[in-house]
């Protein structure tokens, strides 16, 4: 099965077999009769956060489960659920066409809803981990049926129990708290100055969704159009020593203190400062408005992208003492 048109990188690639999951149902029969037994498997939702380094020798699951409703309204909000196939930023625009608020700082991130939790998507000061109610999955080996709690799901920055047991579960619903004491979160600067450019002092969720909009509009490359996975790097956590030393040899770098002590530094500014925003090897580009995100130039193949992702990866390295991690999933070998 080609997988070309199924990732947002746009890269070439081949899996053994390609499955669609639309229902619960239809995964545990396939289960049940040893479909899945003793080949690799990899559960795929928008593609959206997925580099193809070669052909995948084994079953791609490609969720598509679908359905969103409300499930129950109280006190401390709207309790909302979909399934894992529904789009992200679709599910986002009709829970605030609803009236419900929360997800509004997550709007237009590309990808599905059940592939959200798995990374922990977050965007402008909010993770989906601050409005995730629980979610529904499946262990791929036994059948057995799992409710997963916000605990059970141990998220972190673009982290989750899921991404250390790759390939084990299938994420089948998302719950989600909407809640019924929002305010706006505009603490990222960037959406206050959008805002503020609107002229709009006290936003409600649907105008902040639409500055969201309008910011990544304008700094992120539509996969629609240009080839990409997003982010292609997590913003680096480093120790207070090193971050101490590389403040005072660049006071410009964005630094941002944790509560663990650690902080977080800007992998853009690194990657600009490292000489490669707006170049291009081969095929492969480094983003002119955001070096964080590579592209595909036309006709990229993953090892290209893995080449690309290595050398800036070294120079990071060299320059400034810090190691890069990619965010993406890497699946296949490169032939
Ligand atoms: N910067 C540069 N040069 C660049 C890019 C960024 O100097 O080429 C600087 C910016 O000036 C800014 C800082 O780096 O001071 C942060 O940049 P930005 O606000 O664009 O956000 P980011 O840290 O690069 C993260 C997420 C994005 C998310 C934005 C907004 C990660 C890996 N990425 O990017 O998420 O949209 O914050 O919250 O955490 C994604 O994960 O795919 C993604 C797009």
């Amino acid at each position: 099965a080609d997988l070309s048109a199924l990732n947002t990188f746009r890269l070439p690639a081949r899996a053994s077999i390609l499955l669609r999951i639309r229902s619960e149902d239809e995964l545990l029969r396939l289960i049940a009769v040893g479909h899945l037994k003793g080949r690799p498997h990899f559960v795929l939702g928008g593609g959206s956060n997925l580099v193809l380094a070669g052909d995948f020798d084994g079953i791609v699951l490609k969720v598509e489960i679908d359905g969103r409703r409300l499930v129950t309204e109280g006190e401390a909000g709207w309790l909302v659920e979909a399934g894992a196939g529904e789009a992200w930023h679709d599910f986002v625009r009709w829970t605030v066409a609803q009236g419900w608020p929360g997800l509004e700082n997550l709007s237009l991130i590309p990808g599905t809803v059940g592939a959200a939790p798995i990374q922990n998507i977050g965007a402008y000061g909010v993770e989906m981990a601050d409005r995730f109610a629980g979610l529904d999955a499946v262990d791929l080996e036994t059948g057995e049926r799992r409710v997963f709690s916000a605990e059970d799901c141990r998220f972190g920055y673009r982290d989750s129990v899921f991404k250390h047991e790759a390939g084990r579960w299938l994420v089948t619903r998302v719950r989600f708290l909407l809640p019924r004491a929002w305010a706006p979160d505009v603490r990222y600067g960037e959406v206050g100055a959008e805002l503020a450019a609107r002229g709009i002092e006290s936003p409600t969720a649907l105008q902040v969704s639409d500055a969201v909009i309008a910011i990544r509009r304008r700094k992120l490359p539509d996969p629609a159009e240009i080839g990409n996975a997003g982010s292609f790097f997590k913003n680096p956590l480093v120790d207070a020593g090193l971050a101490g030393q590389l403040r005072a040899a660049h006071p410009a770098l964005p630094q941002y203190p944790q509560a663990d002590g650690r902080v977080k530094l800007a992998a853009g500014w690194l990657i600009e400062h490292a000489g490669w925003k707006g170049r291009d090897l081969g095929a492969v580009g480094c983003y002119e408005r955001q070096a964080l995100v590579l592209v595909n130039r036309g006709g990229a193949r993953g090892e290209d992208v893995c080449r690309m992702a290595g050398r800036i990866c070294d120079d990071v390295r060299a320059r400034f003492g810090v190691v890069l991690e990619p965010e993406p999933v890497f699946i296949g070998t490169p032939d």
